[in-house]
């Protein structure tokens, strides 16, 4: 019965997780196990772009457009090296034969001309073995917790049982002894 006050704060504990961040929810993007996969970033044409810098969990890539000329394109992150190119005219970030350390936050952060502004887009990549039928998803998530919930309902109940059987047997014990002293 320890156990159940952990595994609320352990629900808790997620909640919070799922929330937590700079109040921007990252897009979520699937990708398989050795597939392609693209990060799709919008940007408005009319816009001056100075350069967009592709982040993972450090500095990935450094894209500057030219103007009518292909854009150049500086690797920072070797292990992307030769894995990565940079959709014209949009920069969405196309990755190629994904592996599981891919996994992970990443950021297009994207640098104006025309002002000191820059524009941040978040993703989230999740990778998943394509063997395997279906990534863990919102929905299968919450079916997850009702799971959970309903584990903890049946042990709150079955414990409630036992306690209350407990307590039979004892009256049940008491008795008999009263009974024998009576003799
Ligand atoms: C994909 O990456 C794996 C290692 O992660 C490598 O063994 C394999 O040869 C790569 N495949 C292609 C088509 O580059």
């Amino acid at each position: 019965m320890v156990t159940l006050p952990w595994l609320f704060l352990l629900l808790l504990l997620q909640e919070a997780k799922a929330y937590s961040g700079d109040g921007v929810e990252p897009e979520e993007v699937v990708a398989a196990l050795q597939e392609s996969i693209s990060l799709p970033l919008e940007i408005i044409p009319d816009e001056e772009v100075d350069s967009i810098v592709w982040f993972s969990r450090k500095r990935l890539a450094t894209v500057v457009p030219g103007k009518g000329c292909p854009s150049s394109v500086m690797m920072v992150d070797p292990h992307y090296e030769g894995r990565v190119s940079f959709g014209d005219p949009s920069y969405s970030l196309h990755i190629s034969n994904v592996s599981w350390e891919d996994a992970g936050p990443y950021q297009a952060q994207v640098n104006l001309r025309t002002s000191q502004l820059s524009t941040t887009t978040h993703y989230n990549l999740r990778v998943y073995h394509p063997g395997y039928p279906e990534t863990p998803s919102v929905s299968s998530c919450l079916l997850a917790k009702g799971l959970l919930l309903l584990v903890l309902l049946t042990s709150l109940a079955v414990g409630l049982w036992v306690t209350r059987v407990q307590k039979k047997v004892k009256c049940q014990g008491q008795g008999g002894s009263r009974g024998t002293e009576l003799n």
